[in-house]
């Protein structure tokens, strides 16, 4: 391997390695939002009030737990009185006919609730208590109600102490617990009380949410929360330990609010950012685009508090008129109105507090604006084979460059991808590519953009990742990635950024009660209620983004041995010819100021491989090196919840380095040198 410091390479891009979200897999309501409490609103049931269940200590007191209204668009007349706001429309109704023992709900957490020692966690919700009434005299429009066996008279005698707990599952151990003063009242109100855990508590996740009480009548619940302590104390904040694993990785930018989930299965299901601002207490949440009912709690705000926290500006996605049914607007008068909606949704990030919505991020707590240079316009537009894109492209750029000249709006349309679609005229700045592959394909293609024209648009890597291993990827997906990034680090001139997805799964398998965790395989890190882990691919974009230079030293291989990447059924029923892909990969870069030097070499193959490095035309070189390496005894090597740091990086210091020096690439690995100039 010779790296030409005789040349001067050009500036690596300042925003390379950055992070993308989106609600799949459990990333916030049950991942990153810390809120604790699953179906908080009532909102997400399929046969019945998901993750919530009657607690009774005495079978015989025939309690009950009943939605009410649980259709938003068809509540019954009876039910509507319950609503508290337009969000808070469905609630849970406690009926206790017989008093005397503990009765009450149980919230079984995002499969479980995490217990620790010393902990504060935030309850609230809103509570009214009434008898059971008498039927109504009237129905709909003045109509005689329907005539209905009559109900038991249900005494109330709901005023009182209600306990509130965190206890096992079985019940028998109560873990912190408080007690609120119910009001005699039929009117809704908000108790809120603090629990917290003793210092000798053992953590688990074996635990649930219990309100109980001992007093006969019907108990009305709403929008129940429960938060653990969160990054920066932050309220309605974020999980300390995913924040933290996400600060390691020094992303530069924080793609959001998707992927898929920007788009939503039809034209109403788009992230609705206007209603994910203000109180929790005014968010309904929304469909969402992968088989469960989002909060909302990780509204616009919350993604940019995020970005704030881990130090990456925000690149926002706006939804772009088509959604993931096949649905589009076309450019014209009927998408205005969308454009307008994006141009309020960048007002609200960047705009001053003298403006409509900048003044409205002021009231939610952040009156500086936020910083932006990107705006992305949709996501994936090429599955819409209509050819739209181009239009709908036009018009949101047009209109956002004028009101923000600054800002530079990413096409979602990419030759690489459907060389069929375009968007003409003036060509977009930048395009976004995206590519899930196998380990094979990535070492076929991680040349591909050595050889891509330098005078067309740059190139934004918007989602990307080798798909080996669920639900976190393996040791081989971590070096299918780890070549595919030594392509995009020597290409940074054209590669300005670049972000794998998804990055978020919660592990958990279907239980009785709750489904399985995930949609997507091959995520980048793992987590239960409990605890975290970063897969083997999680930690190649830490030691990638962590040693980094700002200038791309120009490299050049010879003998680099080869294998036969193997051919799919399909290419062995075409007869189509094998070919043979490089097993070491490589790539570096320099930091002019301190005279760093960062290489990393990967090597594919589970055999020592050895190399010589020539540092062409360096001038001095330090001795003494750093060697950061991941590696692992099998391709499909891993690490999951129960065994979290199999795979992590090793640093070690070596000796011996000169202009030309050997080394011996351990199998299966990547290597980061950092090695000292000057
Ligand atoms: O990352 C998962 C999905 O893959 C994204 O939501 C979508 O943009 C892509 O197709």
């Amino acid at each position: 391997l010779t790296l030409d410091f005789t040349k001067n390479g050009p500036a690596v891009s300042p925003k390379l390695y950055g992070l993308m979200t989106e609600e799949i897999n459990h990333a916030y309501d049950g991942g990153l939002y810390a809120e604790l409490i699953r179906n908080r609103i009532f909102k997400d049931n399929k046969t019945k009030p998901e993750g919530w269940s009657l607690v009774q200590q005495d079978t015989t007191t025939k309690a009950s737990i009943k939605l009410i209204a649980a259709d938003p668009d068809n509540i019954p007349f009876d039910e509507r009185r319950h609503a508290i706001n337009g969000a808070l429309t469905t609630c849970l109704r406690l009926t206790v006919p017989k008093g005397g023992s503990k009765v009450g709900l149980a919230n079984e957490g995002y499969w479980g609730i995490p217990v620790k020692p010393s902990t504060t966690y935030k309850a609230s919700f809103y509570l009214k208590g009434t008898g059971s009434t008498p039927p109504r005299r009237f129905g709909p429009q003045g109509a005689a109600p329907a005539q209905t066996p009559a109900a038991p008279v249900i005494a109330d005698n709901t005023a009182g102490p209600i306990t509130v707990s965190i206890e096992s599952n079985d019940g028998k151990t109560v873990y912190a617990s408080g007690t609120i003063d119910l009001a005699k009242s039929t009117l809704w109100k908000k108790y809120e009380l603090t629990l917290t855990t003793a210092a000798d508590v053992k953590p688990t996740a074996d635990a649930r949410f219990v309100i109980s009480t001992d007093r006969t009548g019907l108990y009305y619940f709403n929008l129940v929360s429960l938060f653990p302590p969160t990054y920066n104390n932050r309220p309605n904040g974020n999980r300390i330990d995913l924040t933290k694993m996400l600060i390691d990785m020094k992303p530069k930018f924080l793609r959001f609010p998707g992927g898929n989930y920007l788009e939503g299965p039809n034209f109403a299901d788009a992230f609705p950012w206007k209603t994910t601002l203000g109180p929790i207490d005014n968010r309904p949440g929304h469909k969402g685009s992968w088989g469960y009912r989002p909060t909302d709690g990780m509204g616009l705000y919350e993604f940019l508090m995020w970005c704030e926290e881990i130090g990456a500006e925000p690149l926002l996605g706006v939804y772009a008129g088509y959604s993931l049914d096949g649905d589009h607007i076309d450019a014209g008068p009927l998408l205005k109105p969308y454009v307008d909606d994006a141009l309020d949704e960048i007002e609200y990030v960047i705009g001053d507090v003298n403006t409509y919505w900048g003044a409205k991020r002021a009231a939610d707590g952040h009156p500086a604006p936020f910083k932006l240079s990107y705006v992305e316009i949709g996501n994936e537009d090429w599955f819409d084979r209509s050819n739209s894109y181009d239009g709908r492209f036009k018009q949101f750029r047009e209109a956002i460059e004028k009101k923000y000249p600054h800002l530079i709006c990413v096409s979602t349309i990419a030759d690489a991808q459907y060389p069929t679609q375009k968007v003409t005229g003036k060509s977009p700045a930048v395009l976004d590519e995206h590519y899930y592959r196998s380990s094979w394909d990535m070492w076929e293609n991680a040349h591909q953009y050595d050889k891509y024209d330098r005078n067309g648009p740059k190139i934004f890597v918007g989602e990307w990742a080798t798909r080996e291993g669920a639900p976190t990827t393996n040791l081989n997906a971590a070096l299918g990635d780890a070549a595919w990034m030594t392509g995009m680090e020597r290409n940074s001139d054209l590669i300005i950024m670049s972000c794998y997805a998804p990055l978020f799964v919660n592990v958990n398998t279907a239980t009785s009660t709750a489904p399985k965790a995930w949609q997507w395989d091959s995520d980048l890190i793992g987590y239960n209620a409990l605890t975290a882990f970063g897969s083997p691919s999680y930690y190649v974009q830490k030691v990638f983004s962590e040693n980094l230079g700002n200038k791309i030293i120009p490299m050049s291989a010879e003998n680099i041995p080869t294998q036969l990447k193997p051919l799919s059924k399909r290419d062995s029923i075409n007869k189509v010819k094998q070919i043979s892909v490089p097993t070491i990969f490589y790539a570096a870069t320099q930091d002019d100021k301190t005279g760093a030097v960062y290489l990393k070499v990967v090597n594919t193959l589970g055999k020592v491989q050895p190399v010589e490095i020539n540092l062409k035309g360096i001038g001095k070189v330090s001795k003494n090196a750093t060697l950061v390496v991941i590696s692992g005894k099998k391709a499909e090597d891993t690490n999951t919840i129960t065994d979290p740091v199999k795979i992590v990086p090793v640093t070690t210091k070596i000796k011996g380095i000169a202009s030309v020096f050997k080394q011996k690439l351990a199998p299966y690995s990547v290597n980061v040198y950092q090695l000292q100039t000057g």
